[in-house]
């Protein structure tokens, strides 16, 4: 059985058909890319899959149970997590502390009273387990907008873990860096992924060829092809769609 499963997904915003029939099967510990030109549908996909909107028609499973029409953090409860194109992070809290609040809110609660709260040794402890698994360890005191911007993803991408999610959606994790930072990310990423399942939007296709284990190419709403990297590169029609001649 699939870890996560798509079947017949729809998503119309009024007359416009965003998301066209889309089937796709991610396998436990998979690393599955999507790719595509702009305005392919690839944000609008994972917000089906993550519960931010609900199908027009079709469904998610996740671990075989149906998890479209649950809001998002009942999905976040049943082991799916996200990170947003755009960041979430809290700039004028420290690395611990931005940390702290995402283990809070996946124990269940819904704001960020933690300075009020009590102290708990058991989320501090598991705040700087994170910190060390993001390599972040040194900056814990830093405030997160005094950051890099490298190391900014790297704080999202701990927040995105930190309910300890099996299955991850990373939506563009290396947008706006430089190459430099990109393929340092990249090594980081392939290291969260390990004993997990992930799918990634992502347009750097250097990032995407040496991360993937499957591609799928979404356009226009539809998925034209799905397959090893090396299958996808070969594929006529989406040099011809997405890669151009040169990939
Ligand atoms: N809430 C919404 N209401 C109406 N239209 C929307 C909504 N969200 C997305 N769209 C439209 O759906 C299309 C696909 O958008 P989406 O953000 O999914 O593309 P994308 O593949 O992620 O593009 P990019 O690579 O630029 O991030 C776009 O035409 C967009 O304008
Ligand atoms: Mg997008």
């Amino acid at each position: 059985m699939s870890i996560l499963s798509i079947n017949g997904l729809h998503k119309n915003f009024g007359a416009a058909k965003i998301i066209q029939g889309i089937d796709l099967n991610i396998e436990e510990g998979e690393f599955h890319a999507v790719i595509g030109p702009n305005g392919a549908g690839k944000s609008t996909l994972f917000n089906l899959i993550s519960g931010q909107f609900s199908p027009s028609a079709g469904e998610v499973t996740l671990h075989g149970q149906r998890i479209s029409g649950l809001r998002p953090y009942q999905i976040n409860r049943r082991g799916l997590s996200r990170s947003f194109q755009v960041s979430n992070i809290f700039a004028q809290m420290n690395v611990f502390e931005n940390l702290r609040c995402a283990l809070m809110w996946s124990s269940g609660v819904g704001y960020c009273f933690w300075r009020r709260a009590a102290r708990s040794g058991d989320i501090d402890a598991r705040a700087h387990a994170l910190m060390d698994e993001i390599g972040l360890t040194a900056r814990g005191t830093d405030m997160a907008g005094n950051l890099s911007y490298a190391e900014q993803r790297a704080l999202e991408v701990g927040m995105t873990i930190a309910g300890g999610a099996s299955v991850l959606l990373f939506d563009e994790p290396t947008a706006g860096m430089n190459h430099h930072e990109v393929e340092t990310f990249a090594t980081f990423l392939k290291k969260i992924a390990e004993g997990r399942t992930v799918m990634m939007v992502e347009h750097d296709m250097n990032v995407v060829f040496s991360l993937a284990d499957r591609i799928s190419v979404l356009v226009y709403g539809q998925i034209i092809a799905t397959g090893k990297p090396e299958d996808i590169r070969a594929d006529p029609a989406v040099r011809e769609a997405y890669l151009g001649a040169d990939a």
